[in-house]
C-alpha cells in the first residue's frame, strides 16, 4: 500500500484525539494493517523528554526562539525515527499536530513569522509534509474551557485568551492559504458528523 500521512491540527481542546481514534478504525477497515499514531511534541523517547521541557509551566522565562527550536528538535527526532520510515514502508501515519502548529503558534501567535517558522523546521522535516491536514476549527474560549475541565493547564495552555485567539484565527488563515492540503472542519459539530467529514477528505486523498 501507498504510505499516507495525515496531521490533525487545531487549538487546544479542539477534540483531535477522539477523531484520531475514529480515523484509525476507518483506515484499518480500508486495509492499512499498521497505523502509526503519534503526537507532537512527542512520539519518541527523546521527543517526549523535550516535550516535558517545553510544556513545563515553571519555565516562564523561555524565549520564543528557544521554544521554536525545541519544537523543531522534537520534530526532527520524530520524523527520522518514526514518520519517515513508516511512510517508506507504506504505512499510514496520523499525527496529533505537525509543522503547521509551529507556523501558527510560533509563527503567528508568538509573532516570529510564518516564513521563519517553516524555515527553522525545514531541517527537521526533511521534506516530509502531510498528504492531508485536518483543521479542527474551534473558538479559543471553548477550547480552553474544555481543557480546564480535563487537567492542570501546561505552559502553552496558560497563555492569555488573546494568544489563543491568535492561534484560532491563525489556523483559519493558514487553511485559506493552503486550501488543497488543509481542510477546516467546524469542531462544534457532533463527533459523528466531524468523523464523516474527515472520512470524505481522506477518501479524496486515497482516490487521487
Ligand atoms: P498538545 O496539548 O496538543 O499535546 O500540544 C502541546 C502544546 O504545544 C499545544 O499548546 C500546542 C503547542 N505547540 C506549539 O506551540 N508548536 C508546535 O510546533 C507544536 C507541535 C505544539
Amino acid at each position: 500500500m501507498q504510505g499516507i500521512f495525515i496531521s490533525m491540527e487545531g487549538p487546544d481542546g479542539s477534540g483531535k484525539s477522539t477523531q484520531i481514534e475514529l480515523l484509525k478504525s476507518y483506515l484499518e477497515a480500508k486495509g492499512y494493517d499498521e497505523i502509526i499514531i503519534t503526537r507532537e511534541p512527542g512520539g519518541t523517547v527523546i521527543s517526549e523528554a523535550i516535550r516535558e521541557i517545553i510544556l513545563n509551566k515553571d519555565y516562564v522565562e523561555m524565549g520564543y526562539m528557544t521554544e521554536a527550536l525545541l519544537y523543531a528538535s522534537a520534530r526532527a527526532q520524530l520524523v527520522s525515527q518514526v514518520i519517515k520510515p513508516a511512510l517508506e514502508a507504506g504505512k499510514a501515519v496520523i499525527s496529533d499536530r505537525f509543522v503547521d502548529s509551529s507556523a501558527v503558534y510560533q509563527g503567528m501567535a508568538r509573532g516570529l513569522g510564518v516564513e521563519t517558522a517553516y524555515q527553522i523546521n525545514s531541517y527537521a522535516i526533511q521534506g516530509v509534509m502531510p498528504d492531508l491536514t485536518i483543521h479542527m476549527d474551534l473558538p479559543a474560549k471553548v477550547g480552553i474551557s474544555r481543557k480546564k475541565k480535563q487537567a492542570e493547564l501546561d505552559r502553552m495552555e496558560l497563555e492569555t485568551l488573546e494568544f489563543h485567539e491568535r492561534v484560532a484565527q491563525g489556523y483559519r488563515d493558514l487553511a485559506t492559504l493552503n486550501p488543497d492540503r488543509i481542510k477546516s472542519i467546524d469542531a462544534t459539530m457532533t463527533i459523528e458528523d466531524i468523523h464523516n467529514k474527515i472520512v470524505k477528505y481522506v477518501e479524496a486523498v486515497l482516490n487521487r
